[in-house]
């Protein structure tokens, strides 16, 4: 079986996403939406650094909607519920890493918008990544199976995004370089939206395993530099925030019961306050038995490459994450499905041997 994929934007997930699709026998691209007018019109394969391969992408989405595909895989900077409605009802399955991790978290309205958009396409949607994603979703309910009791679960993410290429992320959306009145859910739509996915991870662990939680909670403690720094060509400069230290909590009678906790720094200053674990995810699950795995993503563990890769490598993960899940989203029953609801993700490439990986 191949499924036919179109891929939506063209950043740095999309392009990981676009290598993957292109060497993968099981997926074949069959289009590309980009949002930058110089990319419109270019082939996708060299969008991707790649030979061309005769996919030309396109800024129009009912040329887009218009290709039959199986999957669309969707990472765009700024979401549109509306855009993905459109695309399911369409008959296109959705993968995305930039929300509806935990779908039934969200507004009735907008929930029940999206479930009669996939019945009428006859599709599934399924939001996943890193983190969101495999580390805050699959991981977790995936070393419960190892328990017999869970008391909590906390999430811990160390990351130095003055690595992150994706500035217009690190600046516009995660306001890295404001000043502190203008970094918070009440300030900016974006901080909202972007809490609120990592709320929708703690509920949907707490649903899986039986937290029955009272509620889910965001706080953030803001840090400013020091000294000026430059990121990518851009200033950022004393005084302006520096570091976003965030927890998402999900409580039961009093107790947090689920933690995800975010060391968000850039600038290469580290709050002394802070706790100082090393870079990457600590996930600890407190109970019988109690579990702890620390990850980090490299480009190789053989070969000594710079930190700075860690941040590289975490775009390819989150990209795969989603790809990978095309098969398994293609093939479930039409509706929202989480990570908690579909088989566990594994690379669709492998070793690259046996073409294709054979289904689970
Ligand atoms: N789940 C996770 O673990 C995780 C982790 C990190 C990031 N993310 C999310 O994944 C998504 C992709 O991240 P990335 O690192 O690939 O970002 P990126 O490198 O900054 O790329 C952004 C993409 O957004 C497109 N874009 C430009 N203007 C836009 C607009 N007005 N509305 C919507 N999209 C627009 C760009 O279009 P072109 O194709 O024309 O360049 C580009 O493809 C983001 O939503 C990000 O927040 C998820």
């Amino acid at each position: 079986m191949t499924y036919r994929v179109v891929q939506w934007a063209t950043g740095n997930q999309g392009v990981e996403a676009i290598r993957a699709i292109l060497d993968r026998p099981d997926l074949e691209l069959v289009g590309a939406k980009v949002y930058s007018e110089e990319k419109d019109g270019m082939d996708a394969g060299v969008l991707a650094g790649r030979p061309p391969c005769g996919v030309t992408a396109t800024r129009d989405i009912d040329e887009i909607l218009a290709l039959g595909a199986d999957c669309v895989a969707y990472f765009p900077l700024l979401t549109d519920l509306d855009e993905v409605c459109a695309i399911l009802a369409s008959g296109a399955n959705v993968t995305t890493t930039a929300f509806l991790f935990h779908p039934r978290f969200l507004p009735d309205a907008d929930l029940a918008k999206l479930e009669a958009a996939c019945a009428q396409g006859g599709t599934s949607v399924h939001g996943t990544g890193l983190n969101p994603g495999n580390l805050s979703g699959v991981l977790p309910l995936a070393l419960s199976g190892m328990s017999r009791s869970i008391e909590k679960i906390t999430l811990q993410e160390r990351a130095d995004w003055s690595f992150y290429e994706s500035t217009n992320i690190t600046f516009d959306n995660m306001r890295f370089g404001r000043d502190v009145g203008d970094v918070s859910e009440e300030a900016s739509d974006f901080l909202r939206f972007n809490s609120t996915i990592f709320q929708e991870e703690v509920a949907l662990l707490g649903e899986a395993l039986g937290a029955d939680l009272d509620e889910v909670t965001a706080e953030v403690e803001l840090v400013t530099a020091n000294d000026d720094h430059e990121i990518f060509g851009i200033p950022l400069r004393a005084g302006t925030v520096s570091g976003q230290r965030w927890h998402w909590r999900g409580w039961r009678q009093g107790q947090v019961l689920i933690e995800i906790e975010t060391l968000w720094t850039v600038g290469g200053e580290y709050p002394p306050s802070w706790p100082t674990p090393q870079d990457g995810w600590t996930l600890t699950l407190e109970g019988e038995p109690s579990i702890r795995a620390h990850l980090l993503t490299l480009m190789s563990y053989d070969k000594p490459l710079p930190l700075a890769e860690h941040v590289r490598a975490a775009s390819v993960a989150t990209a795969m994450q989603a790809i990978n899940a095309i098969p398994a989203l293609c093939e479930a029953p039409a509706g929202v499905r989480t990570m908690a609801d579909l088989p566990l993700i594994r690379s669709g490439f492998g070793f690259g041997f046996a073409t294709p990986v054979p289904p689970f």
